[in-house]
Formats: structure tokens, sequence, C-alpha cells
């Protein structure tokens, strides 16, 4: 991390994803407690964040930003336009916006909230054990301390990797970011499979979830690609050569590229959807319908 000082951080929308930052970035001494502020409508939620964490938690959106150096965005995607409407024009030029927003582009935040210096970026869900994997691009108007604080902030959920085309943020939604839906949707199928065969369900799920917790591993320390690795166990004649006959039979390949293009469109989807709604709110500046 090149930021050595603790940061200032104002975080909008203190659900799942931002305690998960909340509790990384505390860990990672990226920021200290009193320099954290995160917003939440429910009283409830406020009590348990400031009691869990030592933050300080404000009802009102606009209070996290006070002089926080970097926001982040944590909000649903169906609330990001009310809120950047009651953000607008209270951003000041040395802040970042930091949105982890499926699907909101970089022109939807600044137009949205009428700021230049925004990233957008896509985390997963082991972020929530700090295993995640996020990919980001700034807006042009972004300093290098600005990408600095980001990095710092992404990396309390896990590895990131910053990407100088935006595109590349909405195929990494359909690819890391949907990931673990393939994932656990693979591990399902092989418990299931497992139990087909005889096995108790709760020997099968250890089972399937170590192997592929050592698969991953082990992919990610060899310096083989996984098509190396997996040729090196298929013996000829043997049972890895039977299984894969199967996979290919079931075009494996193709359904999970089709799953992959299929999220990817529907990325895009929700992207025009987002930048429709500011578009339209920016001809309706006080959310009335007048
Ligand atoms: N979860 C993931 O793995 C994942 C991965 C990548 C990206 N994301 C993105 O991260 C964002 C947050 O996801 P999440 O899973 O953390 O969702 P979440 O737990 O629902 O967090 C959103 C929070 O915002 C609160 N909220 C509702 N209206 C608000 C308002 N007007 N102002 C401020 N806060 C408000 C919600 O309160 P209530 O609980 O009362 O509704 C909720 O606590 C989403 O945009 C999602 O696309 C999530």
């Amino acid at each position: 991390m090149s930021t050595t000082r603790p940061m200032r951080v104002g975080i909008v929308g203190a659900g799942v994803m931002a305690e998960a930052m909340i509790a990384g970035l505390l860990a990672n001494h990226a920021v200290t407690p009193d320099l954290l502020a995160a917003s939440h409508p429910r009283r409830e939620r406020r009590e348990v964040l400031a009691e869990r964490h030592g933050i300080r938690s404000v009802e009102a959106n606009r209070d996290a930003l006070g002089d926080a150096e970097i926001v982040v965005l944590a909000v649903k995607p169906q609330m990001l336009a009310r809120v950047m409407r009651d953000l607008r024009g209270l951003l000041s030029p040395d802040q970042v916006v930091l949105s982890i927003v499926a699907g909101a582009t970089i022109r939807t935040l600044v137009d949205g909230l009428g700021h230049d210096a925004v990233i957008r970026a896509m985390p997963n869900t082991p972020s929530q054990i700090r295993r995640g994997m996020t990919v980001w691009s700034p807006s042009s108007a972004c300093t290098e301390h600005q990408r600095d604080m980001a990095r710092a902030a992404l990396r309390s959920l896990g590895e990131e990797r910053e990407v100088a085309d935006e595109s590349f943020v909405a195929m990494a939604t359909a690819l890391s970011g949907t990931g673990p839906t393939y994932l656990f949707a693979v591990m399902e199928a092989l418990i299931d499979a497992g139990v087909h065969l005889g096995f108790p369900r709760e020997l099968a799920h250890d089972l399937v979830v170590a192997t592929l917790v050592g698969s991953a591993e082990y992919a990610q320390q060899s310096d083989l690609h996984p098509a190396q690795l997996r040729n090196a166990v298929t013996s000829p004649g043997g049972t890895s050569a039977a299984a894969i006959y199967e996979l290919e039979k079931g075009r494996i390949r193709t359904v999970f590229s089709d799953a992959v293009w299929a999220a990817h469109r529907r990325t895009l989807e929700l992207g025009q959807r987002l930048e429709a709604e500011v578009d339209r709110s920016a001809g309706d500046p006080d959310g009335d319908g007048s």
C-alpha cells in the first residue's frame, strides 16, 4: 500500500459489502475508527455498525461525506439514482468517489454526482472473508494519490487489479464478480453427485469443498496452465479420461461460455438502465416528477 497515513473514509450504504470493507480497512490499519463515517437509513443498523466497529454512523448520506478523502458508494443499483441526486453538488474537487455498484458506469457516476473524480469497481462475494477479487477503473480526472487510496481501500477486500479500459470492469462483472455463482453451482452439482453415489451429504460437502479449495490454491501456486495440470492427472484409459469424455459430451465449456456472456449482456443492460435513470433525474432535479 503506498498510502502510509490512515485515510479519511466516508461510506454511503453500509450493507454487507460495505461492512466487509470497514472490517478490512480497520484490520489493515488503512483507517482508524474515528476517521471512518458510514451512513445508513435504519437506526438499528447504525447502532450495530457503531458498536461492532467503533465508527461514526450517520443517518443522512450527506453527513458521511464530511471531510472524507474517499467516499465509497455501496448502495444497491436501484437506489443509486436517488442517492446520487442527494449527494450532487456536495463533493469537493479533492474528494474521490469509489463505487462498487454493479453496472454503474463512470459516465453514470460523473453525470449523477456532478463530480469528475470517480472510480468504478467490481468486487465479488469472497470479499466478505477478505479473499475477494476486485477489478477497478478510474476516471481520467483521478490523481495518483486518489488511485492509491482506492487501491488501499479495495485491498481491504482481498486482491485487486486496476484496468485502464472501463469495459474490462463490465467483463469482470461477468467473470469474477459473478464467478462465485458458477463455482457454487459446480459445488452443488458435485455434492449431489456424491450423494447419488451413496455418500452422506455432509461428507460429500466436505470432500467437494476441500477439493475445490485445494485445486484452486494448487493452480494459483503452480506455473502450469490448468489444462497442463489436468493432463498430468489424465492417465490413459483412467478415471479422469472417462469423466472428461462425459463433461465434453455435456458441452461443459460452451455452457460456461454462454453463462458468462449472458451475465455480461445483463451487466450492460443494467448499466444502460442506470444511465437512463440518471438522465431522467437530470431533467427532474427535485425528483418530484414535476
Ligand atoms: N454482495 C456482493 O457480493 C457484491 C459483489 C459485487 C458488487 N456488489 C455491489 O455492492 C453494492 C452493495 O451490495 P450489498 O450486497 O452490500 O447490498 P446490501 O447489503 O443491500 O447493502 C446496501 C445497503 O444500503 C442500504 N440502503 C438502502 N437505501 C439506502 C439509501 N437511500 N441510502 C443509503 N443506504 C441505503 C441498505 O439498507 P437496507 O438493508 O435497509 O435495505 C443496505 O444496508 C451493490 O450495488 C452491489 O451491486 C455486491
